[in-house]
């Protein structure tokens, strides 16, 4: 059964932070795993980009504001991003019973998408 479904888009302009900035806003918004994978690869506004709407999503998804950090994308290793969540949003996954949280994420120079599909 699908609980909730979450769409959401972000301009990767957004994301193009110089050294200062990414850690300013990093410490608030991503998890370490999201910045060591953004900075390992090429593009890294497009990945944050994705990463953001990725948690954008999961809120809509879930219909409520989980704390950005509390959201962190991960990925097996295909390259399939993978939806974690920490406390205190396990507890949305438990009162809900969510069974699984489907990710997508496709990203080009300009913006960056993703949908989330929480499953019962
Ligand atoms: C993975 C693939 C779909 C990326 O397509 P693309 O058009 O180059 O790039 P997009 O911007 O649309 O998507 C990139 C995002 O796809 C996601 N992705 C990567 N590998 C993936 C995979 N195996 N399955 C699903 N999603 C994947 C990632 O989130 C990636 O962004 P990130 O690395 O910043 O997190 C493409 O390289 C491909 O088809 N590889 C073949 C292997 C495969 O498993 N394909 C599955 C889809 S049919």
């Amino acid at each position: 059964m699908i609980l909730g479904v979450g769409l959401d888009l972000a301009e990767v302009a957004r994301y193009s932070f110089d050294e200062r900035a990414l850690a300013w806003f990093a410490r608030r918004v991503y998890t370490d795993e999201e910045i060591s994978y953004a900075l390992r690869k090429r593009n890294r506004a497009e990945r944050l980009a994705g990463f953001f709407a990725a948690k954008e999503a999961t809120r809509k998804a879930f219909g409520v504001p989980i704390p950005w950090r509390s959201i962190g994308v991960c990925h097996e290793p295909g390259g399939k991003p993978q939806i974690v969540l920490y406390a205190p949003a396990l507890d949305f996954v438990e009162r809900r019973q969510v069974r699984a949280i489907h990710l997508t994420i496709t990203h080009t120079a300009t913006h960056a998408a993703a949908m989330v599909v929480l499953e019962r």
